[in-house]
């Protein structure tokens, strides 16, 4: 699609997302793929990006990726004397595993809504009290809002000098239509319940209770904006709930 290429995430693909995504490349059909969702999702993946080779950068030696699902950073921007710690439940992270190519991230597999998500962290070697940057992508919705006052709570205190990239809301602009209807229906019966809807307005006050202060808010069209420009992702009408922060606590 022309925003990253990722051969380390085509590899650990399950053979129908594997087969879905080669038909894109049949000439003719690329246009599937890109519609507003890949659109916010493309975004998405750039912010994140930029996330974490910022905190890289900056000298941050822990990277914890929270509901990494296929997640590839820990392939794509691995450094010398850098961890990332991948956190995922047990059946997901050991499906990736039997694709995932050597090396890439200490595997922690675990419930991020446990409180011993910490003491987990820490047996697999992650620092308590040194720096760290967490990342929540596409997480959030598919928690109760207990659960990531909980989560949030718990990062916090993992690291006071932390920093955090999560998103939230998407999913949830049709809510009152049919094909919304469906649609939650759809991820539902997949495992993937939407269950909590934050919007940007609420955000600072909800992160703040949680320890964390919302240094960059970008909604959809903002992600749009910063980094789809001269892609060919379709960018028009990019979701308006979705939206992702990058905070520090
Ligand atoms: C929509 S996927 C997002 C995956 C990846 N972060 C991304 O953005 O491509 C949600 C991920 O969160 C994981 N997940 C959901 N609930 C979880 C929980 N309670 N504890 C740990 N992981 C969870 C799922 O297994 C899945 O891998």
């Amino acid at each position: 699609m022309g925003v990253i290429g990722d051969p380390f995430a085509e590899q650990m693909l399950r053979p129908g997302w594997a087969k879905a995504a080669s038909i894109l490349r049949i000439p003719g059909l690329g246009r599937l793929g890109t519609n507003r969702s890949f659109a916010y999702l493309g975004a998405r993946t750039c912010f994140y990006d930029q996330f974490v080779t910022d905190a890289l950068d900056e000298g941050v030696k822990q990277v914890v990726v929270l509901g990494a699902g296929y997640d590839s950073r820990a392939w794509r921007f691995a450094r010398p004397g850098v961890t990332f710690y991948e956190v995922d439940l047990p059946t997901t992270q050991a499906d990736k595993r039997t694709r995932a190519p050597e090396g890439g991230p200490t595997y922690v597999p675990a419930d991020v809504t446990e409180p011993s998500l910490g003491e987990s962290l820490v047996t697999a070697g992650f620092q308590a009290g040194e720096p760290a940057a967490f990342t929540a992508e596409g997480l959030t919705m598919y928690l109760t809002e207990e659960q990531v006052k909980g989560l949030l709570g718990l990062l916090s205190a993992l690291s006071p000098d932390g920093r955090l990239a999560a998103n939230f809301g998407v999913g949830f602009e049709q809510q009152g239509s049919q094909r919304g209807r469906v649609g939650r229906r759809v991820m539902a019966a997949g495992g993937e319940e939407l269950r909590f809807r934050l919007t940007p307005a609420d955000a600072p006050g909800f992160m703040m209770k949680t320890g964390w202060t919302i240094n960059e808010l970008l909604s959809g069209p903002q992600l749009r904006d910063r980094y789809l420009d001269g892609t060919k992702l379709a960018t028009a009408n990019v979701t308006t709930s979705g939206f992702a922060i990058a905070a520090t606590n």
